[in-house]
């Protein structure tokens, strides 16, 4: 995975993150990231979730598009990749002062415990085949803080026994794992929906760790 993404980083980084367009301005993608985000933000608040904290993390984050929307809501944004390449054109392009970019190779990612009022991942956990994408959930489940949220997507199941297989280096990641696993770090489930509508179900969800009581 490291090398397949430092190498598609290279050839042409926002059309291997973003692949419906070959020829992105960069402006466009960047404000791609933004306008996504409120979205996200949108259908999470109707769930009951606000940005509230000053800590965010973006897994997965690629050229920090949605990292750099990020900003825009917390304090301090950490983004994190598997890929080197794609962490430098982050820093090369970055244009906000409150985000970091830092290499993650696997889990666990090197920050505390539940040191995070958001934890954000999206068109990430879908490029990780298993068991390794359920281990990478459940390290983004250790760092929601409580009273914080984890938002994420990932493809779950095929809908039909007849549909065919998810595309070439697509994996899914069963919901009732995410839900299992969640459930043992604690963490409720707020809302869920099919996003995109595609025929393999592919998940948004929004998790809450309630605040613990003094
Ligand atoms: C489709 S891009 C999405 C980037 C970003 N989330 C966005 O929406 O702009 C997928 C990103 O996930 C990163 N990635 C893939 N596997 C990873 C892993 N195991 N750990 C961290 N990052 C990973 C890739 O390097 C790539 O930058």
């Amino acid at each position: 995975m490291y090398r397949w993404w430092n190498e598609a980083a290279k050839i042409n980084a926002m059309s291997a993150i973003l692949s419906n367009r070959q020829n992105w301005d960069t402006n466009e993608f960047f404000e791609s990231g933004r306008e996504w985000l409120r979205q996200h933000f949108d259908w999470a608040a109707s769930a009951g979730f606000s940005p509230e904290g000053t800590r965010a993390l973006d897994f997965g984050c690629g050229m920090g598009r949605m990292a750099n929307a990020l900003a825009q809501y917390y304090g301090a944004v950490v983004g994190v990749d598997i890929s080197d390449e794609m962490l430098r054109l982050a820093r090369e392009n970055n244009r906000v002062g409150n985000v970091q970019f830092v290499q993650a190779l696997g889990p666990p990612i090197r920050e505390p415990d539940e040191s995070f009022n958001l934890v954000y991942s999206t068109i990430v956990i879908q490029h990780i085949a298993p068991p390794f994408n359920l281990e990478a959930i459940a390290d983004l489940f250790r760092l929601c803080a409580p009273g914080g949220y984890v938002l994420l997507d990932a493809p779950s199941h095929k809908l039909r026994a007849t549909d065919g297989e998810p595309g070439a280096g697509i994996f899914l990641a069963p919901f009732q794992m995410v839900f299992k696993q969640a459930e043992s770090q604690g963490l409720e489930l707020m809302a869920l929906r099919n996003f995109p509508a595609t025929a393999t179900r592919h998940y948004q969800y929004l998790f809450h760790r309630l605040k613990r009581e003094r």
